[in-house]
């Protein structure tokens, strides 16, 4: 059995498939960031919540990572309507959450309340420039929020990699059924190049098995499609890995891009999904240069080991250093810059776009292959990706 504990000491499941809307009529229309929170609410993902933060706790998570309980929590989970809307909502009424003319849950208002979202983006982005992609979909998105416990009442449908939609109660079971006790949770919006794997390998040496975990909610464009990267991650896993020790399953959440306080978040929601341990490495969750390289590191610093109840794994800027001949960090490599194979994002991203391989130092040419030729559908599809 896994050793971990769901956040808040009990895993929240508050999906009932048989629940009966009929007699509700008040109606609130989700957009998909927040169809994507309903449903990671309900079945427990982001325990210990039960629905859309109340302003009390709204406000302590906004200025010190905690719920009003203390529990901590650094990303407000929040359901914004337009004034308009607010105005015919009332508390202690219950609404159906509403995608598409899908009704997808219900909420028993408890609260609604207008946010000081300056001070949100600070808090949370640590910045309030409009070009932050999290702060720009913050003020982009309605000005009052409606607070109060989920329903989930109808399941979003998977159109994709169906197979790899698991709730924590499944992921939690697939572990235990493996006999691991120790389990390292791997975050991540990118295809897996071969630093990604260095680190995650070196966890593994430490642990029992490695639950990859790619984001698959909503990203910003310039993204790898993550239709694309789970095709990748498969070629990868089958060709790289011990498949007894390490298991795939999507997480689909929406991407903040908000660096240290989703690092902390990123790391509550594998507690949750059965993870004893964590990993973060250089920049997580970062975007730009809105974030130092380790702040995402330094930010565990501010709770304890029994509060966080999931031991984060840092690892530093790692790369492959042609002295060396291996894959290796500035911890384990002296060698100078011009010896290591450093790309960025951007410079990979151009060189897929144009059918060029990057170096198999750098990324496995299976994964290679796969986005490739994914980035060429996608944008005879897009135009872009
Ligand atoms: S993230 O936004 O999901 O964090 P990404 O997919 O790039 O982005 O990163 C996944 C994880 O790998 C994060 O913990 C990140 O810090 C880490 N990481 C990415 N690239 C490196 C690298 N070259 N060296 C060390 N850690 C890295």
């Amino acid at each position: 059995m896994s050793t971990s504990q769901p956040h808040g000491g009990q895993l929240i499941n508050r999906v009932d498939l048989s629940y009966n809307t009929t007699a509700i009529t008040q109606e609130i229309e989700l957009d998909a960031f927040a169809l994507s929170d309903l449903e990671l609410l309900a079945i427990g993902a982001f325990s210990p919540l039960t629905g859309f933060l109340n302003k009390a706790d709204y406000e302590r998570v906004v200025q010190e990572m905690r719920l009003a309980d203390g529990t901590v929590w650094s990303i407000p989970i929040t359901l914004p309507v337009t004034e308009d809307k607010a105005q015919r909502l009332q508390a202690g009424e219950k609404a159906k959450l509403v995608y598409n003319g899908t009704v997808y849950g219900v909420i028993e208002i408890s609260e609604l309340y207008t946010p000081d979202k300056q001070k949100e983006a600070e808090n949370v982005y640590g910045t309030a420039d409009t070009a932050h992609p999290g702060v720009a979909k913050l003020l982009e998105r309605p000005d009052v929020y409606v607070a109060g416990s989920i329903t989930l009442v109808n399941r979003p449908e998977k159109e994709q990699f169906a197979s790899f939609y698991l709730d924590p109660t499944e992921t939690r079971a697939a572990f235990a059924e493996r006999g691991w006790r120790t389990v390292v949770g791997f975050q991540t919006r990118n295809p897996v190049h071969r630093a990604h794997e260095y680190i995650q390998k070196t966890a593994l040496e430490i642990v029992d098995g490695l639950f990859l975990n790619p984001l698959v909610g909503e990203t910003k464009s310039d993204d790898i499609p993550a239709d694309i990267r789970m095709e990748s991650y498969q070629v990868l896993l089958e060709n790289y890995y011990p498949l007894d020790r390490v298991f795939l399953a999507v997480f689909p959440a929406a991407m903040r891009y908000a660096g240290p306080r989703e690092a902390i978040f990123h790391a509550m929601v594998r507690k949750n999904y059965g993870c004893t341990h964590f990993i973060v490495g250089r920049d997580h969750a970062g975007v730009g240069n809105y974030y130092g390289t380790y702040d995402a590191q330094l930010i565990f610093g501010n709770f304890t080991a029994e509060e966080l109840g999931i031991t984060p794994l840092f690892f530093e800027h790692s790369f492959y250093c042609k002295k060396c001949g291996n894959m290796a960090s500035t911890k384990t490599c002296p060698h100078g810059a011009e010896d290591r194979l450093i790309l960025s994002g951007t410079k990979v991203r151009e060189m897929l776009s144009n059918g060029e391989a990057p170096p198999p130092e750098f990324s496995r040419p299976e994964v290679v292959d796969v986005l490739i030729r994914g980035m060429k559908i996608a944008v005879a599809s897009h135009g872009e990706v």
